[in-house]
């Protein structure tokens, strides 16, 4: 059918893949999605592929028709509009997001920091630079302020900053920190707009493997710092930098995150970079099953893994529909879901989210399958709309 033809059926390993002749876009489908479409593409119609539904599953032909009507008009696609080139998208109308990188010195010498950060750096940015560009910034119409290092609490007049920018009902700050000086400025903080004072603290395990990256003792200061910020009615969030050690923690990390009454876990991809080696370093394979065990028990005890909430959408960006209605167990409809085959929940994005990762697929040991990897030549390389751009 014609308007079928701008998906085609690629086949794999691990069963078949739809990609988009004419845009990235691809899913995956199931058993029965798969047939129906090839019926579809085989037939002159709807009715006709309906048909022979009905006549190879022994389907009322009510029923026939009306799964195949509504696969047909899931799969079915606007024509992609020409393609202009990058340039017609990287036109800037202003600055979102605005990040600085504040110093490099630290009260802690972190065994995998990637800016090897320590009491002894004297790596910071001189004041009226980060004047300038804050001004530079907020003209350029930015809203939303992050600040990093080193510890930016180590930063002189760090309060100051943030209560002259937060003074701006539009902005929001965001400060990662190691949590170990907030205490120290709890009245300060206080004083500070809630709603737009974001604070992330690292914590990097449980008390053995954070302690062993972040020194004795630092574990049990970050716990009572927390209790501290809750009393006071400062929220937080926590991040976790996921390494070969951490991982193992996972699932516990989102327990102890609600035991604080923390919301919401933010988690960072090991980087090689400073202190940062290979050794510490756990490949998406590997991170998989213990992600998909702590965002299950993320979801029973309503704290948000944030990482799998924006992959959710990065998955099947364009087609969100065919993911949702489809998908859900229980549901007559064919569903449609990541390769390879996850039976339990299919629908589950969380175990997609690697694609976002890696883009690359996994089976159910967590082993990396080839997804989209096998397309030497990408279909879409011979696609309409980009041939009447050039
Ligand atoms: C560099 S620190 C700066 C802010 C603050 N000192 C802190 O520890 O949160 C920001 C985040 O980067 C993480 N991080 C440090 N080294 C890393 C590495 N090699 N790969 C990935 N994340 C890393 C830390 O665990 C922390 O969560
Ligand atoms: S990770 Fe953060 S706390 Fe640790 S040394 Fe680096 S900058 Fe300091």
């Amino acid at each position: 059918m014609a308007h079928l033809a701008h998906w085609i059926r690629l086949a794999t390993d691990s069963g078949p893949v739809y990609v988009d002749h004419e845009k990235p876009d691809w899913f995956v489908p199931s058993q029965e999605a798969d047939e129906i479409l090839q019926l579809l593409a085989a037939s002159r119609d709807t009715d006709e592929a309906a048909v022979r539904l009905a006549a190879s599953r022994s389907l009322p032909l009510g029923r026939a028709l009306l799964t195949t009507e509504r696969l047909r008009a899931q799969v079915s696609a606007e024509p992609a509009p020409a393609y202009m080139g990058r340039a017609s998208h990287l036109r800037l109308t202003g600055l979102k997001e605005c990040w600085f990188h504040l110093t490099n010195r630290c009260n802690l010498a972190c065994g995998h920091c990637l800016f090897g950060a320590s009491e002894n750096s004297q790596e910071t940015l001189p004041f009226d630079l980060l004047r300038q560009g804050l001004r530079q910034a907020r003209q350029l119409g930015c809203t939303l302020f992050c600040f990093t290092g080193g510890e930016p609490f180590l930063y002189p007049d760090f309060l100051g900053v943030l209560a002259d920018l937060l003074a701006d009902p539009t902005v929001h700050a965001v400060v990662l920190t190691n949590g170990l000086l907030l205490d120290a400025h709890l009245e300060a903080l206080q004083a500070l707009p809630q709603g737009r004072l974001h604070l992330q603290v690292s914590l990097d395990g449980l008390e053995q493997n954070h302690e062993q990256l972040r020194g004795s003792g630092s574990f049990g200061r970050l716990m009572a710092n927390l209790d501290t910020l809750r009393t006071a009615g400062l929220a937080v969030t926590l991040s976790v930098a996921i390494n070969r050690a951490n991982l193992v923690d996972l699932p516990a990390l989102v327990d102890l995150a609600a035991a604080k009454g923390i919301h919401n876990l933010h988690l960072l991809w090991h980087f090689l970079r400073g202190k940062g080696t290979a050794a510490q370093f756990v490949s998406p394979a590997e991170i998989l099953p213990v992600l998909i065990a702590a965002q299950e028990r993320a979801e029973r005890i309503k704290v948000t893994i944030d990482n799998v909430e924006a992959m959710k959408g990065q998955v099947f960006s364009t087609r969100a529909p065919v993911t949702t209605s489809l998908a859900r167990p229980g549901n007559r409809w064919p569903w449609v879901r990541m390769a390879p085959s996850f039976p339990r929940r299919p629908w589950s994005l969380s175990r997609s989210c690697v694609v976002a990762i890696s883009a690359t697929a996994w089976n159910r040991s967590g082993e990396p399958v080839r997804c989209l990897r096998p397309f030497a030549r990408p279909p879409w390389r011979t696609a309409r709309s980009l041939r009447s751009s050039l």
